[in-house]
């Protein structure tokens, strides 16, 4: 291992908690955080504003491949050790957080092009270490060795039910039932698909946050790397 400081995936289920636990981990180790899915959910801006529609495999992967040389669709470093990604020059915000959105990032990211055109982004980001990447196939693809891998998962109503609160608590109309659905359904798509699926790594530590507060996952975390970090 050449790298000087711990590359940690943290990969795991929509709504499992992912984002507030590497969020907190890498503030609390100083390291920066990747969060991967909104490269996936820029791509399905890109295509959207470039009226392609999500179900054309080739015209997406092609606007992928375009937005990505072009530099239309980046990742660029943001405020305090967090990263953020770019579509069209502009942080795209919450647009890229809706319902819709993130069925169109689970649409695209089944595409192999799409994934392809996303890993040098994510793999540069993570090369010196000291960074923190939440995904789904951050520890059985883009960092196959990464120094510490979680698996971060919660029952479907757990998270189902996390999700409408965030979504509620931002304004946006929704129903439980209909979260329940679509967390449900991206299970589904992100877990059968034919390449990089959502799966735990053989030697991913597994973390269930069910019945866990965030602030008990955080220190756990935090402990596993820095046992690793000596
Ligand atoms: O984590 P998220 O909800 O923002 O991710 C949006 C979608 O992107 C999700 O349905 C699956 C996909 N994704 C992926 O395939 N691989 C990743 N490393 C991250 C996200």
């Amino acid at each position: 291992m050449t790298r000087p400081n711990p590359v940690v995936a943290i990969d795991g289920p929509a709504g499992a908690g992912k984002s507030t636990v590497a969020r907190a981990v890498a503030r609390a180790l100083g390291y920066t955080l990747v969060d991967t899915g909104s490269l996936y959910r820029a791509v399905a801006l890109v295509a959207q504003r470039r009226g392609v529609n999500w179900s054309d495999r080739e015209a997406v992967e092609r606007v992928a491949l375009d937005a990505v040389a072009s530099g239309a669709l980046r990742l660029g470093r943001g405020d305090g050790g967090t990263t953020r990604v770019l579509v069209d020059g502009e942080d795209p915000k919450d647009a890229i957080r809706t319902p819709e959105l993130s069925m169109g990032a689970s649409a695209v990211s089944a595409y192999p092009g799409v994934r392809a055109a996303l890993l040098d982004a994510q793999r540069a980001f993570g090369a010196d270490g000291a960074v923190v990447l939440e995904g789904r196939d951050i520890g059985t693809v883009v960092f196959p060795d990464a120094e510490l891998k979680v698996y971060l998962t919660a029952s479907d109503e757990v998270r189902a039910r996390r999700r409408y609160d965030e979504l509620r608590a931002k304004g946006v109309e929704a129903s439980y039932e209909a979260t329940l659905d679509d967390v449900r359904t991206r299970d589904q798509q992100d877990a059968t698909r034919a390449i990089a699926p959502l799966r735990r790594a053989d030697d991913a530590v597994l973390v269930d946050s069910s019945a866990m507060d965030p602030d008990a996952v955080i220190a756990h975390i935090v402990s596993l790397v820095r046992a690793r970090a000596r």
